[in-house]
């Protein structure tokens, strides 16, 4: 058993050695944050793409980083498994690839924000995610 005194010290000390591990590991990450987003690439490109994707609800139907909606498909490694052409085209319109048959929206965006939307897809799909989503590779070759 441990005297009143011993458990007050175990009780503050636990604390407050947890606490100091917390809080390290909080700087620790925040400190990997710039190198793992690569945030050098976060250009007005990536950004205005990013505003594209708010203002359409886009999140409404899909999910980035596994956020958002499971109506459609997950986009984060979007860019990696088509390419640029292919977003390009599909985004331009939805139907090429699948003549009424897929149900996703036709914006009808200019090329420039076509252009936007592909560049934000790209940098999300190159921020280091400690291997999320898992198996994606694998799911693209299918
Ligand atoms: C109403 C729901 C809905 C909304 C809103 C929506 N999508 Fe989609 N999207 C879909 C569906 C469904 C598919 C799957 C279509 C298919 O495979 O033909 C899709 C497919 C895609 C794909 C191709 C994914 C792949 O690898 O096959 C991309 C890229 C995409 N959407 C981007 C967007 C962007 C960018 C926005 C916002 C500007 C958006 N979507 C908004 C429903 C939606």
């Amino acid at each position: 058993m441990l005297s009143k005194s011993q458990a007050k010290f175990f009780f503050v000390g636990g604390t407050l050695l947890f606490t100091l591990i917390f809080l390290g590991l909080t700087v620790d990450t925040m400190k990997k944050i710039p190198a793992q987003t690569n945030s050098e690439n976060l250009t007005e490109e990536v950004k205005a793409g990013k505003k594209l994707w708010d203002k359409n609800n886009c999140m409404g139907c899909h999910t980035l980083l596994g956020e958002g909606a499971y109506y459609a498909p997950e986009l984060t490694k979007s860019y990696e498994r088509r390419g640029e052409g292919w977003l390009k085209v599909f985004l331009k319109d939805p139907e090429t690839f699948y003549p009424g048959q897929r149900k996703m929206v036709k914006y009808n965006f200019t090329d420039t924000e076509i252009d936007s939307l592909i560049a934000f897809l790209k940098w999300i799909g190159e921020i280091d995610l400690n291997g999320f989503p898992p198996n994606h590779k694998k799911k693209a070759e299918k």
